[in-house]
């Protein structure tokens, strides 16, 4: 056994030429690495073809090119498949069963003992925040659906989970347990490979993150990579007078408004410092200085922007 979970070379999908349509290349050589017991983010923005690479991952979707192993095996090994949970993005549940039902399904399909899905079917529905819920699949709202979906992927007590988009229909609190459930997961020694649009969850929880843009990979890199400091601090201030707006500039150079916060770009620290015993002087108070750290969100619209001009 490695310590690598997932690998991925030069990972190439062209949708379409076999059935005479026009060709769409979703990947365009795609390669990755992920360790155990992490959470890897995959960001990209719609068609970027996440997706697609999960597909292949989990041996759904052939590679036009390239190849890929998931826990030491081809995506093809169907050992490997007990081995594994998969969240699908918009996943169809059955409308007829209740969420125990429906699990205890699952469960059997991927081989796990009757007597262990008694035990951990109420456990997971606990964990996902559905349980005591009695009604039929078919009443549940879109959030709830979701939860039932993460459940399902969780049943055969899976080494590596597939997550695509596990947090597009929950509420604040809901996308806040989940990034809490993951957490706990990788604790326990998981893989978690996380598709999603949403940055701020990915910048959260996340160990490595891969930017997708269209079929290749624009960035990888931690997320602490992604969110440097600008060299810009935010300054807040009890008030703001025309002789504070004079000090700043003074000292500083040109500031950026709002309300009684001001963004402001120091030399050095020591310019900085020569900031604050210029307002303290003055006197105003400070209620805080921070600096500004540019975030994952706007390094993916640069990635994106820039690309296309
Ligand atoms: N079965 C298919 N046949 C033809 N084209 C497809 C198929 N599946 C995906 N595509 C195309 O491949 C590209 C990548 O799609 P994919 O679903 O992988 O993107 P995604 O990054 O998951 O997007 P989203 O954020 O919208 O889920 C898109 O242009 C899509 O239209
Ligand atoms: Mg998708």
């Amino acid at each position: 056994m490695t310590t690598i979970a997932v690998e991925a070379h030069d990972l190439v999908k062209t949708y379409g030429d076999a059935w005479g349509r026009r060709p769409m290349q979703a990947l365009a050589g795609v390669s990755l690495r992920v360790e155990r017991g992490t959470i890897f983010g995959l960001l990209g923005q719609n068609g970027a073809g996440k997706s697609t690479l999960v597909k292949i991952l989990l041996g759904l979707v052939r590679p036009s090119g390239g190849s890929a192993r998931v826990l030491d095996h081809d995506p093809n090994h169907s050992r490997t498949r007990r081995r594994i949970g998969y969240l699908p993005e918009q996943m169809q549940l059955p409308d007829y069963l209740r969420a125990e039902g429906f699990l205890r399904y699952m469960g059997e399909l991927n081989g796990v003992e009757s007597r262990t899905l008694t035990k951990r079917i109420p456990e997971l529905l606990e964990l996902v925040g559905l349980g005591g819920v009695r009604k039929l699949i078919r009443a549940y709202s879109r959030g709830m659906q979701q939860r039932l979906g993460l459940a399902q992927a969780l049943v055969n007590n899976p080494e590596l989970l597939f997550l695509d988009e596990p947090t597009e229909a929950l509420d604040p609190l809901g996308r806040k347990q989940v990034r809490d459930l993951l957490v706990r997961l990788r604790a326990q020694g998981k893989t978690i490979f996380v598709n999603s649009h949403m940055l701020s969850e990915i910048e959260l929880v996340c160990d490595h993150v891969l930017i997708l843009h269209r079929g290749a990979v624009a960035r990888a890199g931690t997320p602490a990579d992604f969110t440097q400091p600008t060299g810009e601090y935010r300054l807040r201030l009890a008030a703001l007078t025309d002789a504070v707006r004079a000090a700043t500039e003074a000292v500083v150079g040109p500031a950026r408004w709002n309300g009684t916060t001001g963004l402001i770009r120091p030399r050095d620290r020591a310019q900085l410092n020569a900031l604050i015993d210029r307002l303290r002087a003055l006197p105003v108070e400070i209620e805080a200085i921070e600096p500004v750290r540019s975030t994952l969100e706007e390094f993916f619209i640069d990635v994106v922007v820039g690309s296309e001009s």
